[in-house]
């Protein structure tokens, strides 16, 4: 429930987008939002207020000058109630009114009365964004911190096909939910590694390490909603990118190396949660090996850069390491804090079955220096994004601390 209690005043102007507002509105309802519709004359074309007081439970609200609805909730009432304002879609003809303060219906009026922050999600014709006159709008609307999410680009409901579409509810609930997410990493940025490093034998195989990349992809997506400017460097996985995150993609541990040399800085948080195997293929062969029949083959392995070591001596970024263990692991993770001269580390016993590897669960013990001692705090076991989101608010405090 991302988004229990808040309180969202969606306004619907007359675009075919429309019907997607309608699961728009359930989504938000589903992550615990209080919603509230306002239809201008033109959505009501396009989906009946029905359907939106079906799915949140609320009378829409219409006419601007209608005493039945004044005397039920007023406008001034409506306005001062929403944490949030958003127009979904919003058509160019709502964007023009809002910078010229029209106030001649509900919405535009709700619009000049409300203290509450307002974001649009334009949806229109790729030739009517494109054109100046829209442009200069949504630069003046920028300019007065009304936040712009979207448009998509994509097939139009008109055939064309271009910058124009309403992005999907889907990903408007994930603005919303990242609007309202304390930012205690503004201004921060984090470099993650996550998933496992894939090191060619011969263009058909490889070797590497059992990872999935979901602990290191939560952490990245914790980070960013929290503020962050997220750089995730990923080795090869079944993940999608998450939201807000740049991420790069790599497969070996020399090309991962690469990457993190060129997105850390001395004032980065740096999160080695990748599982970077620690050797390579000496030769890597540029055909297809052939079976030897039945004589076994030895090969000779070269050892990986330590990129978590680089970053800790060269960088000065602060530095976060991760131990999967399957015995002592307390024991080893604390060895291995002290070998990579890095101030926290995270273990995870990956021998049990229902949490790391794979897994959706994690537990963690997290070591840390702090004034000469070595202190160790617990964290789940629990869903690896709410791991994630208590494990980067331990990463802060320790790094304020420092
Ligand atoms: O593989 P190992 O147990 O040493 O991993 C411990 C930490 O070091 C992890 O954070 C891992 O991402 C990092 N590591 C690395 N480069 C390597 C090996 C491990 O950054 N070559």
């Amino acid at each position: 429930m991302s988004l229990q209690g808040k309180k969202i005043l969606l306004g619907i102007t007359g675009g075919i987008a429309a019907y997607k507002s309608a699961e728009l509105s359930r989504l938000l309802i589903k992550a615990g939002a209080e919603v509230r519709c306002v239809m201008t004359k033109g959505a009501k074309a396009f989906i009946t207020p029905m359907t939106f007081q079906a799915l949140t439970s609320n009378p829409v609200h219409e006419h601007l000058l209608d005493p039945d609805a004044e005397a039920a909730m007023g406008h001034i009432e409506l306005a001062r109630w929403a944490d949030l304002v958003l127009i979904a879609p919003a058509t160019a003809d709502v964007m023009s009114k809002l910078v010229s303060g029209s106030a001649d219906d509900l919405l535009t009026t709700l619009c000049l009365a409300t203290a509450a922050p307002v974001a649009i999600a334009p949806a229109m014709n790729q030739q009517m964004w494109a054109n100046p006159a829209t442009q200069a709008n949504v630069a003046t609307l920028l300019e007065r911190d009304i936040s712009l999410w979207g448009p998509d680009s994509g097939d139009q409901a008109c055939g064309d096909f271009g910058l124009g579409r309403m992005l999907e509810p889907q990903s408007l609930l994930q603005h919303i939910e990242q609007f309202f997410y304390q930012k205690i990493l503004k201004g921060q940025h984090w470099v993650i590694t996550a998933g496992p490093t894939v090191e060619a034998i011969d263009p058909v195989r490889y070797l590497a390490n059992r990872s999935s990349g979901k602990m290191g992809y939560a952490i990245a997506e914790m980070a960013a909603k929290a503020g962050a400017e997220v750089t995730l460097v990923s080795g090869p996985v079944c993940l999608a990118a998450p939201f807000g995150v740049n991420r790069v993609s790599v497969e070996s541990a020399e090309a991962m190396l690469a990457s993190v040399k060129d997105a850390v800085t001395e004032h980065s948080v740096f999160v080695s949660c990748a599982a970077v195997a620690d050797y390579r293929p000496k030769d890597v062969a540029n055909e297809k090996m052939k079976k030897s029949g039945d004589e076994g083959l030895v090969m000779e392995l070269a050892q990986n850069p330590d990129i978590l070591k680089w970053t800790a001596q060269e960088s000065g970024a602060f530095c976060v390491g991760f131990a999967a263990e399957t015995q002592n692991v307390s024991e080893y993770a604390k060895a291995k804090m002290e070998r990579k001269g890095i101030t926290m580390i995270c273990a995870n016993d990956v021998s049990r079955c229902d949490i790391g590897f794979s897994c959706d669960d994690n537990e963690l013990s997290v070591f840390y220096r702090e004034q000469g001692d070595v202190k160790q705090q617990s964290i789940g076991p629990a869903n690896k994004s709410l791991v994630a989101e208590q494990l980067i608010q331990l990463i802060d405090n320790i790094r304020q601390s420092k």
